[in-house]
C-alpha cells in the first residue's frame, strides 16, 4: 500500500498533523483509541492552550528552536479553531485555557480534522520493520493478525514521550531517530512529583499552600502540596524540569508577605500569643506544628527578640529541601529531552539530514511547562510540519 505521508503517533501533534498533511495520508497507533493523553489531561478537561505561550516557556538546548513554530501557529490560532468547533472554555489561572466540558471534545475535533483530509488512522498497529527506501520510506505494520506493507514518501515521528508507559508511551521516536543517524539528548521525567522515602511529610499529606519554590536555574510563585510520598503541586512540578538529581531546592514559605513585620506588630499586640499559634495564621496549622517541632520553636511571642523573628523569617523564606528523587516517568506530565533540535529544521520540523522525515510533538527536544504549553507545542510543530509536506 501506498500514501504519501505516515504518521506514526495518534496523540495531540500526530492527528493535528494529518489534518494538515494533505494528500494521502496512514496514521498508525498502538492503542486502542486515538489522543489517550488528551483525554485524561487537565483533570478530563484539557489544558489545551496558555494566553500567556511565547518561546520563553519552553525548555530545550537550543532555546530559540521553538520560536518559528509558534510563531506561526500561534495560542490564538488554536483557540480560534476551538471557537469554530463551539467548544465552550475558560480561563483557570495564569492563563490555562481549559473546556468547559469534557476534553474528549479537543479528541473529537482532532478526529473531524483528520476526517475532512481524509487520512486514515489505523489503530492497535504496530511498528514491526521499517526502513529508509532512498526517496521515501517502507514499514512493515502488524495489524489484524496481518502484516502490512506500507510505503510513504514523508514520515512524521509522532509518537511523544516516555512518560506514563502505562498509558503507552515508548521510547519509539527517540529509537528511530537514532536508527537514522539523528541525535538525541539526554531524556528525563519532568513535570514530576518530587519523593522524599524517608517518609517526612506523611503528617502534612493534604496541606497547600502558595510558595516561591527555587533553584539556581529557575523560580515559580505557585503552590505547592504536600504528599505521602513527598511534594507535588504547580511549583514542584515546575520546578522538576529545572533540578537534578541530589540538588537542593529553596521554599519561601512568606510567598513574599511582609511576615516579619507582622509577627513584630503582632508582638506588640498580642505578646501572649504563643509563637506557635502565630505561625498558624502565617501557614496551614498543620505545617506551623510540623516546623515548630522541626526547628524548636516554643515560648511566647512577647519573649522573641528583633533578631529571633529575623532568624524565623528567614528560616521561612529559605527553606531548604533536598528531593531523593522524583516519581519517575510512572507518573511525569512530560519528558524532558528528546531528538536533538539541531538536526531539525525550525520552520519544518524535517531532518535536515533526511530529506522526508519529520519529527514532532514531544518528541522533540523542546518541553513546556505545565499550563497547556506542551499542547500548544504539539500544535504548533504538527502545524508547521503539516504545512510543509
Ligand atoms: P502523545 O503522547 O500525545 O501521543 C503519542 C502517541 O503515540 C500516543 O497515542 C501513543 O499511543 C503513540 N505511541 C507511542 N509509542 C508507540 C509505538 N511504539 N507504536 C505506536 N504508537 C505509539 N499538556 C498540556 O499542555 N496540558 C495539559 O493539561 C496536560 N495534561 C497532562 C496530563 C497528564 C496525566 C499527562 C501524562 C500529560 C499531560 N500533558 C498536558 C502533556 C501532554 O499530554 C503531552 O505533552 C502531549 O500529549 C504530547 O503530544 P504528542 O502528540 O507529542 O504525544
Amino acid at each position: 500500500m501506498a500514501f504519501d505521508t505516515v504518521i506514526l503517533g495518534a496523540g495531540a501533534a500526530g492527528m493535528f498533523c494529518a489534518a494538515h498533511a494533505g494528500g494521502r495520508c496512514l496514521v498508525i497507533d498502538h492503542a486502542r483509541a486515538p489522543g489517550e493523553k488528551i483525554r485524561i489531561s487537565g483533570g478530563g478537561r484539557c489544558n489545551f492552550t496558555n494566553l500567556h505561550a511565547g518561546p520563553d516557556n519552553f525548555i530545550s538546548a537550543n532555546p530559540h528552536f521553538a520560536k518559528s513554530a509558534l510563531a506561526r501557529y500561534t495560542q490564538w490560532d488554536f483557540i480560534a479553531l476551538v471557537d469554530r468547533h463551539r467548544i465552550a472554555w475558560h480561563e483557570k489561572t495564569l492563563g490555562q485555557l481549559f473546556c468547559d466540558g469534557k476534553s474528549t471534545q479537543i479528541v473529537d475535533m482532532l478526529r473531524a480534522g483528520m476526517a475532512r483530509a481524509g487520512a486514515e488512522l489505523w489503530l492497535q498497529t504496530r511498528l514491526a520493520g521499517l526502513r529508509h527506501t532512498g526517496p521515501g520510506f517502507a514499514l512493515e505494520l502488524d495489524r489484524d493478525g496481518a502484516r502490512h506493507t506500507v510505503t510513504c514518501r514523508d514520515l512524521v515521528l509522532a509518537t511523544g514521550g516516555k512518560s506514563i508507559p502505562k498509558m503507552g508511551a515508548t521510547g519509539l521516536a527517540h529509537d528511530i531517530a537514532r536508527q537514522f543517524g539523528l541525535a538525541v539528548t539526554e531524556t528525563r521525567p519532568a513535570l514530576v512529583p518530587f519523593t522524599f522515602p524517608d517518609g517526612r511529610f506523611r503528617p502534612l499529606a493534604g496541606v497547600s499552600l502558595p510558595v516561591r519554590l527555587s533553584n539556581a536555574r529557575a523560580a515559580f510563585d505557585e503552590a505547592l502540596l504536600f504528599t505521602h510520598r513527598g511534594l507535588s503541586g504547580p511549583a514542584v512540578l515546575q520546578l522538576s524540569s529545572y533540578w537534578r538529581d541530589g540538588e537542593t531546592v529553596t521554599v519561601d514559605l512568606t510567598a513574599g508577605q511582609p511576615v516579619r513585620d507582622r509577627l513584630r506588630e503582632q508582638r506588640q499586640r498580642a505578646g501572649g500569643r504563643d509563637l506557635r499559634t502565630e505561625l498558624a495564621r502565617h501557614l496551614p496549622a498543620r505545617l506551623a506544628d510540623h516546623l515548630a517541632a522541626e526547628w524548636g520553636l516554643s515560648g511566647r511571642l512577647a519573649d522573641q527578640s528583633d533578631a529571633a523573628l529575623r532568624d524565623l523569617t528567614d528560616r521561612l523564606a529559605n527553606w531548604r529541601l533536598t528531593p531523593a528523587g522524583s516519581e519517575g516517568y510512572r507518573t511525569a506530565e512530560v519528558t524532558l529531552g528528546g531528538i536533538d533540535t539541531a538536526g531539525l529544521s525550525s520552520r519544518t520540523m524535517e531532518a535536515t539530514a533526511m530529506p522526508g522525515l519529520f519529527v514532532i510533538g514531544e518528541a522533540v527536544d523542546v518541553t513546556g511547562w505545565l499550563g497547556g504549553y506542551n499542547f500548544q507545542w504539539a500544535w504548533s510543530s504538527a502545524h508547521a510540519a503539516g504545512t510543509a509536506i
